[in-house]
């Protein structure tokens, strides 16, 4: 069976909604375990604000598709288990394996919203493209953050070992 554009636009939306609600898992596991490193916890924190109002987005985004929500929230996302498991390590560079976890989950996050803004138009969705955009846009601030980050949190890993050596 086929699908339209308006039916790949509603189960990307759903997939989206899915995959938010595994980042704020992930952003909310982090942001209990981050003592060490303030400015990284503080930016998990907003991060995890944020999210919860992309969640909200694409609520509004699926009841403008005539779509319930209720039942979004089950939904799981199988592609993102292998970020998970890493991000399950108990290794004691779990700050670093976090740093390359998050860079990866907000570039797919942001592929994400892209082809959900792509879709909008041919889905006759037009009107929920501010909303996706405006998501997107704090996607892209926050994987522009940890991509500049990525040295200077490894230095700081590395004093904090020595510290405690
Ligand atoms: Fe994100």
């Amino acid at each position: 069976m086929t699908k339209n554009a308006h039916d790949i636009f509603v189960v990307g939306l759903r997939n989206a909604h899915a995959m938010e609600i595994q980042a704020r898992e992930l952003l909310e596991r982090q942001s209990g375990r981050l003592d060490d490193y303030p400015e990284v916890k503080q930016k998990i924190t907003a991060h995890l604000k944020e999210t919860n109002e992309q969640l909200n987005r694409l609520e509004q985004c699926l009841e403008a598709c005539g779509e319930g929500t209720s039942t979004v929230k089950d939904t799981t996302q199988s592609v993102m288990a292998n970020v998970t498991a890493m991000l399950n390590a108990t290794a004691g560079d779990e700050i670093l394996k976090n740093t390359f976890a998050n860079n990866a989950f907000e570039n797919f996050e942001i592929a994400a919203y892209k082809s959900l803004i792509a879709l909008s138009e041919p889905a006759g969705m037009r009107g929920t493209r501010a909303l996706l955009e405006a998501s997107l846009q704090e996607e892209e601030r926050m994987a522009a953050w940890i991509d500049g980050n990525v040295e200077k949190v490894t230095l700081e890993f590395v004093d904090h070992e020595r510290q405690a050596a």
